[in-house]
């Protein structure tokens, strides 16, 4: 029997490089009790905190962030890779493993002094994460927290964030990422 979130992900080895243990949230997702567990897990420190938007980082940052906001009952705003956007946008880049990206937000998706929480499913380097709180902060709202499925600790991500000023809320971790 199954009991913790963690034990829902797949772990896929050589994806997308060799040497890399890819953890594959799409198990999770697909079982009906993990996807609620994970669900409720993510939100649970916010309950009873005024949230008005739910961030989500694409793109599986969509398939929480969804829900989420459904459950808080509060609004839900993409932050989506370059050039997807239909509308006025504010961009930020970020670092990935060669060379850089681009995420951006519509520019009146957020309004000054918002309260936000930031979701996403995994937290590596923290780049991915530290450019969706850049874009929150532009747009004046404030970030009341960041939550993760996943943390991989050995790569830094965490402290990053921390640094940043906010807290992070992961529901597992996997060393030797
Ligand atoms: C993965 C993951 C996080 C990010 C974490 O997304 O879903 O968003 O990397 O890495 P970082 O902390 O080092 O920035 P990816 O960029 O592979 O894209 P996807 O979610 O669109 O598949
Ligand atoms: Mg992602």
């Amino acid at each position: 029997m199954k009991k913790t979130v963690q034990d829902y992900i797949r772990t896929i080895v050589d994806f997308p490089h060799e040497g890399i243990l890819f953890r594959d949230v799409t198990t999770l997702f697909a079982d009906p009790r993990g996807f609620r567990m994970c669900i409720d897990q993510l939100l649970h420190p916010y309950a009873g905190l005024e949230i008005d938007k739910v961030v989500g980082l694409e793109a599986r940052g969509f398939i929480l962030g969804g829900a989420i906001a459904h459950q808080l009952s509060t609004g839900f705003v993409p932050i989506r890779k370059k050039g997807k956007l239909p509308g006025a946008v504010i961009s930020q880049d970020y670092t990935l493993e060669y060379g850089t990206a681009v995420v951006e937000v519509h520019d009146d998706a957020l309004a000054s002094g918002e309260k936000v929480l930031v979701v996403d499913d995994l937290l590596a380097t923290g780049g991915t994460a530290e450019a969706g709180i850049r874009l929150v902060e532009k747009l004046g709202a404030e970030v009341v927290g960041c939550a993760f499925i996943v943390d991989l600790p050995d790569l830094g991500g965490r402290r990053r964030i921390e640094a940043l000023g906010h807290e992070v809320h992961a529901l597992c971790a996997f060393h030797g990422a």
